[in-house]
């Protein structure tokens, strides 16, 4: 790589990389940002407009069953937000996420059909949505064209056409569209970043890897007594109670594992790589799980990216059947190698003993990892001493806070006021990653392997 190294100090190793993070998501955003404002002038200015920062932002959410309920917790967390209504076609849900609301002093309208909402709440600020896949797309749409911010759950949509359509959406109404790829909000993972393309400290990358491995063998079920009548069901698109709740099994409503776990991590590879992958090749079958599923219960992936550094090859793979050492991802360099999670007891660096030695390596904490030592992966950490105590103690409180918090929190801070803080994950971000994981379907069906074209990651 021709680029000069601008090694990483003791001070940005242990206090964390908020920053970092928040410049190459400036340049993502400052890029997507180029080309709404060439298509759509007049409508981005409507969108930019700041919301005054004491005033409450009114949150609707579509949605709030499993997922959704995280997203209503971790937003109750931050102030200034007001949850006015509630959708979902799920009594269960509603009622359950309602009680939440209304806990926190924060009573809701309760919607079944989304549209009746957006009609009836006519100040909405933001729309959440965590529905099944399939539906975002006419859902983001829907809210967007309202004139309404949203922050939609991964994936985009099951298709490409949904995903597409949503990043002309937003580009087209020049509203916020934030995709719910938590990992681009995390401390941990600029962190991550920086070490590998300011530090340098892998020196020439050359591999990756990623799991999400879990034993996820049954079907959900529902509480007794609490199905949703037959002819609601059919007419809200689900044939049975049982695809209804297993929505990720089917093609019709969700896109199989690799675009329910895999594309949290396959979209670190493409973030990291700055790039998006030239080739991708498969295995994985339905080889263990019963029942009429019609996505692969494992998949193995091999990507090709060709990065600046050269030919990256990063294997991922997703299995349902162990849950052996869980879900990280490994980047692997001819001077070290960084593993990184959501979960924050999988973060260290190793380092291979011809590396040149960095000036904070003693200070770092050193730990036992798989029989080797390690230097942990701290955000942070410990200068909580004089002038930089207070600055110390809220970056450690913020990479504490949970990962899809700290995602919200810069879709709210995004839409108070737009142009000064950039969304972490935009839609054109998260379509590469879309592409990325959808096309895995295609591999399968053409001999396992796939070769992208170029254009096919822009939307
Ligand atoms: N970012 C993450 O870490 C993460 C984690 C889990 C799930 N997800 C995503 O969140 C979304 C939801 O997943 P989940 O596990 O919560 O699924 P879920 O089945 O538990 O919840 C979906 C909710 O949507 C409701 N719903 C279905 N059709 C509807 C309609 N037409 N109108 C209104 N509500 C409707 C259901 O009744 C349910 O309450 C998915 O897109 C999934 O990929 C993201």
């Amino acid at each position: 790589m021709e680029e000069k190294k601008t090694p990483v100090t003791r001070r940005d190793f242990l206090s964390g990389m908020v920053a970092a993070g928040a410049t190459l998501a400036t340049a993502r955003l400052a890029a997507a940002q180029a080309v709404q404002e060439a298509t759509a002038p007049a409508v981005i200015s409507s969108a930019t407009a700041a919301v005054n920062s004491a005033e409450e932002l009114r949150v609707a959410m579509i949605g709030p069953g499993s997922q959704g309920r995280t997203l209503l917790t971790n937003t109750l967390n931050i102030p200034n937000v007001r949850f006015v209504a509630l959708c979902d076609i799920w009594d269960y849900s509603l009622d359950y996420a309602s009680r939440i609301c209304q806990k926190s002093d924060q009573p809701v309208n309760t919607y079944h059909d989304y549209r009746e909402m957006l009609e009836k709440e006519k100040d909405l600020d933001a729309v959440l949505i965590a529905t099944p896949d399939f539906l975002h797309a006419p859902m983001t749409l829907d809210c967007l064209h309202a004139g309404i911010h949203v922050y939609c759950e991964k994936e985009m949509s099951n298709t490409l056409e949904g995903c597409r359509q949503m990043v002309v959406a937003a580009r087209e109404t020049g509203k916020l569209l934030q995709i719910g790829h938590q990992r681009r909000s995390n401390p941990r993972y600029f962190l991550g970043e920086k070490l590998l393309h300011k530090d340098k400290f892998l020196g020439r990358v050359t591999h990756a890897y990623g799991q999400w491995n879990r034993l996820a063998m049954e079907m959900y079920g529902w509480p007794p007594g609490r199905e949703i009548p037959a002819d609601v069901l059919k007419a809200q698109g689900y044939d049975t109670m049982e695809r209804f709740r297993n929505w990720r099994w089917y093609r019709q409503f969700g896109g199989g594992l690799m675009a329910d776990l895999g594309s949290h991590q396959v979209d670190i590879f493409n973030w990291y790589f700055q790039c998006a992958p030239s080739r991708v090749t498969v295995s994985g079958g339905m080889d263990v799980l019963q029942g009429d599923r019609e996505f692969p219960d494992n998949v193995m992936a091999i990507y090709e990216y060709d990065t600046a550094w050269g030919k990256v090859r990063a294997y991922y793979q997703v299995v349902s059947t162990s849950s052996f050492n869980g879900y990280y991802e490994l980047f692997l360099g001819t001077e070290g190698t960084l593993m990184i999670s959501e979960d924050p007891t999988k973060g260290f660096l190793f380092k291979e003993v011809s590396a040149p030695k960095r000036e904070w390596e003693d200070e770092a904490k050193k730990v036992d990892s798989m029989g080797k030592e390690a230097i942990a992966l701290q955000v942070g950490a410990s200068r909580k001493q004089g002038e930089q105590k207070a600055e110390a103690m809220k970056e450690e409180e913020d990479a504490n806070k949970p990962p899809h918090q700290l995602h919200l929190e810069n879709f709210f801070a995004a839409v108070r006021d737009p142009g000064k803080v950039k969304l972490n994950c935009t839609a054109e971000a998260a379509f590469e990653t879309a592409v990325s994981v959808l096309m895995v379907d295609t591999a399968f069906k053409n001999g396992h392997s796939y070769a992208f074209k170029k254009e096919e990651f822009k939307a």
